[in-house]
């Protein structure tokens, strides 16, 4: 990987100009996104694509997220269907991510989709996002901007830390709303849940008007993205603390005396908005290990559960 000089860019229209003239180049371009910060290039050309996989150092065999404007732009890339088209009424631009099946001779890299022949896609509502996606005019490949395993980017620095050198640009706009990465629904065949994320399986199925299978109940498709270990800190983790050990970095939620509390009045949104970011600050802290007090199992701590879970799992 040949190290480059990062450009930082602001949200300023002739800086997302600049953007764009390097996605229209080939090159990558971090971008902010109300979920995580995204790491984009342009989905349609196959050596720009692969410059993503190389700077993250992710494996090839993991498909990307391509971002668009419009819902208008989305069905150009897929075989939409009236759940896709009941969806992204209700939800986009947000944070949802559809599978659908990828139209044919649509412009997207066979990179992107891992030779898979589903695409997901997903329409953000961040407003700067969605200036630098109409700016550009086409679909944009964009993992999660963090090294491969490592912890999701919330902010800028986040990018930073772990690709400064290695991406041409970053915007920069502050803290990402949500913090934690988009819900992922496969719609290649029945509705199913494929990640945990800020819309629930409940909110799906009460748009959709019929059930959301988990990823259990469907094991046949999966994110292949959904390794055990990921989002994972350099220390290790103990979940579902109810007391604090000797030498442990706190990371508490409710009414606990903790290093850091990802919200003190117990609010899943404060909590989920506040976990990489937090998680972020306490390995750069350099304890060995992290101690986490339990957040409740259900709507969107199901999704900060998931995260939880994966960054406490055995690494390799
Ligand atoms: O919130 C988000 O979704 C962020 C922002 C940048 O939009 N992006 C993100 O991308 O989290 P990434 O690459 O970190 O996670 C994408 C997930 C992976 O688990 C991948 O396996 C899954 O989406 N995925 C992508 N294409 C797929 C497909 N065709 N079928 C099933 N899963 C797919
Ligand atoms: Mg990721």
């Amino acid at each position: 990987m040949t190290e480059r000089q990062t450009e930082r860019l602001s949200a300023r229209p002739d800086d997302l100009a600049r953007a764009a003239e390097i996605w229209r180049a080939g090159g990558l371009v971090a971008l902010p996104t109300e979920t995580v910060y995204g790491l984009g290039a342009d989905a349609s050309n196959d050596l720009a694509v692969a410059r993503i996989f190389e700077a993250k150092g992710r494996p090839r065999f993991n498909p990307l997220i391509v971002h668009v404007a419009t819902p208008e732009d989305a069905q150009a890339l897929t075989l939409w269907d009236d759940r896709a088209e009941r969806l992204a009424q209700a939800f986009w631009p947000g944070p949802l991510t559809l599978v659908l099946p990828l139209r044919p001779g649509a412009p997207v890299s066979k990179l992107v989709t891992a030779g898979l022949d589903t695409l997901a896609v997903r329409c953000p509502a961040h407003p700067v996002a969605q200036a630098a996606l109409s700016t550009f005019g086409g679909g944009i490949a964009a993992p999660s901007a963090n090294r491969s395993g490592k912890l999701s980017p919330t902010s800028a620095a986040h990018v930073l830390a772990g690709l400064d050198g290695r991406i041409d640009a970053v915007i920069e706009a502050g803290a990402s709303e949500i913090g934690l990465e988009s819900t992922i629904l496969g719609l290649a065949g029945p509705a199913t849940l494929l990640r945990d994320g800020a819309i629930t399986a409940e909110m799906l199925a009460q748009a959709l008007g019929e059930e959301v299978l988990s990823r259990a109940a469907n094991a046949a498709i999966s994110a292949p993205g959904q390794l055990a270990s990921h989002y994972a800190p350099r220390a290790a983790m103990r979940l579902d603390a109810t007391d604090w050990q000797e030498g442990e970095a706190t990371l508490g939620f409710g009414e606990v005396t903790a290093d850091l509390n990802l919200s003190p009045a117990g609010d899943l949104r404060e909590a989920a908005a506040n976990l990489f970011e937090y998680l972020h600050r306490l390995d750069a802290g350099g304890a060995a290990r992290i101690a986490v007090s339990p957040i409740p199992r259900k709507g969107l701590g199901l999704a900060i559960n998931d995260r939880l879970s994966r960054a406490a799992a055995p690494r390799d």
